[in-house]
């Protein structure tokens, strides 16, 4: 190891090979507190060809890589396996029994031009989506990702997992704005498109194949991204639900009624009091209901309350007592009770944290049937609460209380989501924690298919170990 670590020495330079134990300890423990491996050390290499340098030094040595951006991610992904984790033999299992290297790419930070005729920028892995978004309102433009995370989760990471977020409605996911990456391969070989072309049937789209690969085909050190025509919110509402099926009907009827909708949140009750408790905001309506909706709707900057058609709200059945923000300060005021949820969970305790998929007209039934599920699961007391982007079926199912450990609940949750026709993973990918969950919503014939990739491009099985794919 310590020739391993000259040699990323040389390559990245003595600054930027970081090998003391409690600061590699920070990079290998990951946002939840619940998943913490062990390092070698952390190398944050400064350029495409570093990284090539730094992947061919591994590989030379069998050292497996962990690629890492903003260390945001909530399923393990980002952080190695705990001490003494061994892969199980086969065509992907790393020879090597040296605790990885991390390969952060925060420095990989650049910004392109933003190319207003193309409507497309090009980004380093490492530039958070607060910089692109920022750079891009800047030319007058909007990047279509944008989450909770969003001064810390890089370019990198949120391909890596296919991010979602709150806008995933009307921009789609990570996926939809890639146009291009330049990634560097296991062996140390450099793939890159960064053209932006959009014609092109020239055999197997890369960009695509690395969106939501998690690290374990390739480390991207930079892409080019699409970008949409700026957009301000004019309204935001927070409405009183009865319940998940209430609020699925409410959306439902906004949704017909109001075409321009930029997002639409869900939270539970107990999610709301959470963050009221936790953070000290006030409750943001006189009573208190089952479940909220959260929805933003696009109008003129600085709209007055007539400029967004609150009659055409009242029309969709918008419940009376809901509040609705047109000034810039009601509308933040308002996305604070949903912006501020994962801190308040984290705050509370060490969440278990199931990201799923359900068809959005089976969301009701996924809810109704959850909280017996969870108990059922026999891990003790929980605290349950859930969340989630109900415009594209997406919940987050938080527990606290179950030892982090123990992962019945997570897996009664997940295949709760898999018996409702969902996924048992919408957005924050497989990572660590649910590999060996995916043949629950997907064909065997698919894994197989992925599980040849991975060996393809990854023969020695350096790049992620046991993320998304069981090792
Ligand atoms: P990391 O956490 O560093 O890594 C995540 C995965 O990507 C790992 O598997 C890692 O190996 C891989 N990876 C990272 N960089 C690279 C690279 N350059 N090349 C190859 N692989 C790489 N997620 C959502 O989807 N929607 C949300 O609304 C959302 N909100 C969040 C709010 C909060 C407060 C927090 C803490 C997290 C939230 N997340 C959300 C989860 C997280 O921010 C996303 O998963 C994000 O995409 C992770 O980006 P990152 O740069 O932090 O990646
Ligand atoms: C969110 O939607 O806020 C995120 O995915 C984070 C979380 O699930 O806590
Ligand atoms: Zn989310």
């Amino acid at each position: 190891m310590r020739s391993l670590i000259a040699e990323l020495t040389v390559i990245a330079g003595s600054a930027h090979v970081l090998s003391e134990p409690d600061v590699v300890a920070g990079y290998a423990t990951d946002w939840t507190r619940r998943y913490a491996g062990e390092a070698s050390c952390v190398v944050r290499p400064g350029s495409t060809e570093e990284v090539a340098a730094v992947l061919r030094a591994c590989a030379g040595h069998g050292v497996p890589v962990v690629p890492q951006g903003g260390n945001t991610g909530l399923v393990g992904g980002s952080v190695p396996p705990p001490a003494g984790w061994r892969p199980a033999a086969g065509p992907a299992a790393p020879a090597a029994a040296a605790a990885p290297v991390i390969v952060s790419a925060r420095r990989l930070a650049g910004l392109g031009p933003v190319d207003l005729a193309a409507g497309q920028v090009t980004a380093g892995a490492g530039a958070t989506i607060s910089g692109v978004a920022a750079h891009a309102a800047a030319a007058g433009m909007r990047y279509g990702v944008d989450l909770a995370s969003r001064d810390s989760a890089t370019v990198g990471g949120t391909i890596a997992t296919n991010a979602g977020g709150i806008r995933t409605i009307r921009y789609g996911p990570t996926r939809a704005q890639v146009a291009g990456v330049t990634a560097v391969l296991a062996d140390g070989s450099v793939v890159s498109d960064l053209s932006g072309l959009t014609a092109g049937s020239t055999g197997y789209d890369l960009a695509q194949l690395l969106t939501g690969s998690e690290g374990t085909l390739a480390v991207i050190t930079a892409a080019r991204l699409r970008l949409h025509p700026a957009e301000q919110a004019g309204a935001v509402l927070l409405a009183p639900a009865g319940g998940m099926a209430q609020a699925v009907g409410l959306y439902g009827q906004i949704r017909v009624g109001v075409p321009d909708l930029l997002a639409a949140e869900y939270i539970d009750g107990a999610g709301l009091d959470l963050v009221c408790r936790i953070t000290g905001l006030r409750p943001p309506l006189a009573g208190q209901a089952r479940a909220y909706l959260l929805v933003e709707i696009a109008g003129p900057a600085q709209a007055a309350a007539g400029s967004v058609d609150l009659n055409r709200l009242a029309a969709a059945g918008l419940p009376d007592d809901s509040a609705v923000e047109t000034s810039e300060r009601g509308m933040a005021a308002l996305w604070a009770y949903r912006e501020r949820l994962t801190e308040s969970i984290a705050a509370a305790g060490v969440p278990h944290k199931i990201d799923v998929a359900v068809p959005v007209g089976r969301l009701a039934d996924f809810r109704a049937g959850l909280d017996e599920t969870i108990r059922d699961a026999g891990a003790g007391p929980a605290e349950i609460i859930v969340f989630g982007h109900i415009g594209v079926g997406n919940l987050h199912v938080n527990v606290l209380g179950p030892d982090p450990a123990d992962d019945r609940v997570d897996i009664a949750v997940a295949r709760l989501a898999a018996a409702h026709g969902g996924r048992v993973a919408a957005e924050h990918g497989v990572g660590r924690s649910k590999t060996g969950w995916l043949s629950w919503s997907m064909p065997a014939a698919q894994i197989s298919a992925m599980a040849s990739i991975k060996a393809a491009l990854d023969p020695a099985g350096l790049l992620n170990p046991g993320v998304l794919l069981p090792g």
